[in-house]
Parts: structure tokens; sequence; C-alpha cells
């Protein structure tokens, strides 16, 4: 069977096409894990991946992985289902590791106005991990107002919103295999 990856989608109205291939993708997470595989050798780093959106990076980025590591997952909700930061964020579930002392590499799917991600940043934080990393397969740069660190990005991507690849548009479109973006409408 081929994987899921049309030329356009359109999803409740909305007209989107193809913006990251899987080629590019896989080539992108290929590289990120050879660098984490460099940065945390011997230090059997845990992943955090944050749910929903990052499942499918998260598994197809471990697997570029080479040392000794764990995984654990967190769930956030903010944008309902809409195309706009609700600019609220609620905690849906929470990890199950003790993360004090271990070296956490947080991964999400993308970080857009940054308002997750700070959330996430200073909540792990309180649990005093050895180091704590964030990767992000997508980085809106032009949206991100909160100022986050983040230590490994994908691809910086327009102020568009984007679907595909474990990301949603109202619950629909993850398991697109390639990342679309949004066709802009003529006026
Ligand atoms: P932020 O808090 O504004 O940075 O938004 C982060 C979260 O909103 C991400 O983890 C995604 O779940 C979701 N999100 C942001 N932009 C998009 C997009 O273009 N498509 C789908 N989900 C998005
Ligand atoms: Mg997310």
């Amino acid at each position: 069977m081929d994987l899921y990856r049309p030329e356009f989608v359109k999803i409740n109205g909305e007209s989107f096409r193809i913006y990251l291939t899987h080629e590019e993708i896989q080539q992108r997470n290929k590289q990120i894990g050879a660098q984490i595989s460099k940065d945390f050798n011997d230090k059997k780093p845990i992943f955090i991946g944050v749910l929903n959106g990052a499942y499918i990076f998260l598994a197809d980025l471990m697997r570029y992985v080479s040392i000794a590591c764990e995984v654990d997952f967190l769930k956030l909700s903010s944008y309902g289902d809409e195309k706009v930061s609700t600019g609220q964020v609620h905690d849906l579930k929470d990890i199950d590791a003790d993360i004090s002392g271990r070296h956490v590499i947080l991964v999400e799917d993308i970080v857009d106005t940054g308002l997750s991600m700070k959330y996430l940043i200073d909540k792990l934080k309180k649990d005093e991990p050895a180091s704590l990393s964030v990767v992000t397969l997508l980085h809106k740069k032009a949206a991100t107002k909160h100022d986050v660190q983040i230590d490994y990005a994908g691809f910086n991507i327009p102020d568009l919103f984007v679907l595909g690849y474990g990301l949603d548009y109202a619950q629909e479109g993850r398991n697109l295999a390639q990342i679309y973006i949004l066709e802009e409408k003529e006026s």
C-alpha cells in the first residue's frame, strides 16, 4: 500500500496544496536524529511528545536516533477546531515518567505563537530535569510572540495554516503523509 500523499486536499471547504514532501521531511528527520544522537550520547534522554500533533513526527524522528532513549507523552489543547490560536492552553494529559535529573527532549509538531511551548517549558522545568531541549518540526517564526528556546527546528515556514503528517484541521488530515499549506484565496 502507498502512503496517502495527494497533490491537493480539501477539508471543510478549504483547499490545501503540498508544501513539504515525504522525502524532504524524512531527510530532515534523519539529520535531526543524527544530531540528537551525537548531542545526547551516554545521556539516555527521554523524549516527551506533545499530543496529538507530534505523534507522527516523534515516531519517525525516534527511529533515526541511535542511542539509548525513552519516550513519554503529554496532551495539551489550545486550538479547538479553529485555524487561529485561542490564546489559552489547557492540560489534558500529563506525563507518567519522573523527569527529575533526566535529560528531557520536548517534541512539538509546530511552534506558532509560542504560547504552548512557553507553557510547557515552564511546567516541565518545575520537575527539575538535568536539561530541557526543544525540538519542533515546524516553526512559524513570524507568528512567534513568546520568547521560546528552540534547539532543533525542522523547517521555518510562513505564517499560514498547515496540516498533514500529524497536524490537523478540525481533527482531520493527520493521516496525510506530507505537510500541506492553505491556498490563499484570491480577493
Ligand atoms: P502556539 O501555542 O500558538 O505556538 O500553537 C501551538 C499548537 O497549535 C501546535 O502544537 C499545534 O497543535 C497548533 N497549531 C499551530 N499552528 C498550526 C497549523 O498551522 N496547523 C495545525 N495546527 C497548528
Ligand atoms: Mg501541538
